[in-house]
């Protein structure tokens, strides 16, 4: 394919690169492979990823996936793009989640402004929240994630299970990916980081403002047999 006739969208995020995660081994979806590279209406959810970033106009992305599987997700890379209009490399990841993050912003070039993390276990949503993600961060945030209002009541528990407390749920948010920052406020969360399950938490512990923009529906993780269901059911009416 050369970029003659590639379908992407020329409005190139410029400036803007994502490290998408996909070396988690997925153990709950109970798969014979790690959980990124299962099927979906066809496709990996690694190349579901990769054919929505490539529509944002986003030009760099760096692909994190477990160690022994490094060769073959380099050849999916190909594939998605092959037209170059996005640079793409592969990457090997860590034991959690904050050790292939790292590796993967390691492997951005250094002139990266806008670094999003996205989870390829989120390999549906939509191109729009990529947008929204950038361009806040473009208007001056320092982290920006998006996120959807919780429609459960939320309780913190104690060991034992006794609630102790009942946060006011119109202050809470579910958040999702892509995750967007500043590149020298993210380099610099993960010059001093713990592990946490989302990179916002790292960059809001040294002070920094993270703002939530608006999340979609369709960039729900996938995690266990039941959201696959859902991804097939959706893709399908996509169609
Ligand atoms: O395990 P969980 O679904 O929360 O992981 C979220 C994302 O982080 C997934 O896309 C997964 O592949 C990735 N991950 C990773 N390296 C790990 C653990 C998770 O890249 N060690």
């Amino acid at each position: 394919m050369s970029t003659d006739d590639c379908t992407h969208d020329a409005r190139t995020l410029e400036g803007a690169g994502v490290v998408v995660v996909a070396a988690g081994s997925g153990t709950r979806l109970g798969a014979d492979r790690p959980k990124a590279f299962v099927e979906v209406g066809g496709d990996s959810l690694i190349e579901h990823a990769l054919h929505v970033i490539a529509v944002t106009g986003i030009g760099e992305v760096v692909l994190v996936v477990p160690a022994d599987r490094v060769a073959h997700a380099q050849e999916m890379v190909e594939l998605e793009t092959g037209c170059g209009c996005v640079h793409a490399t592969v990457v090997a990841g860590g034991a959690e989640r904050t050790d292939s993050v790292a590796a993967g912003l390691a492997a951005l070039p250094p002139q990266t402004e806008v670094v999003l993390v996205h989870d390829a276990a989120r390999c549906l949503t939509p191109p729009e929240v990529f947008t929204r993600v950038v361009d806040a961060v473009r208007a001056g945030a320092a982290g920006v994630v998006p996120g959807l209002p919780v429609v459960d009541t939320i309780k913190v528990v104690d060991e034992r299970g006794v609630i102790t407390a009942t946060p006011e749920r119109a202050g809470l948010r579910a958040v999702q990916t892509p995750q967007g920052f500043a590149a020298d406020v993210l380099r610099a969360a993960y010059a001093s980081a713990t592990t946490a399950t989302d990179d916002a938490a790292l960059v809001e512990a040294l002070g920094h403002e993270v703002v939530v923009v608006e999340g979609h529906p369709h960039a729900f993780k996938i995690t266990g047999p039941a959201d696959l269901a859902d991804a097939e059911r959706l893709l399908a009416q996509m169609r």
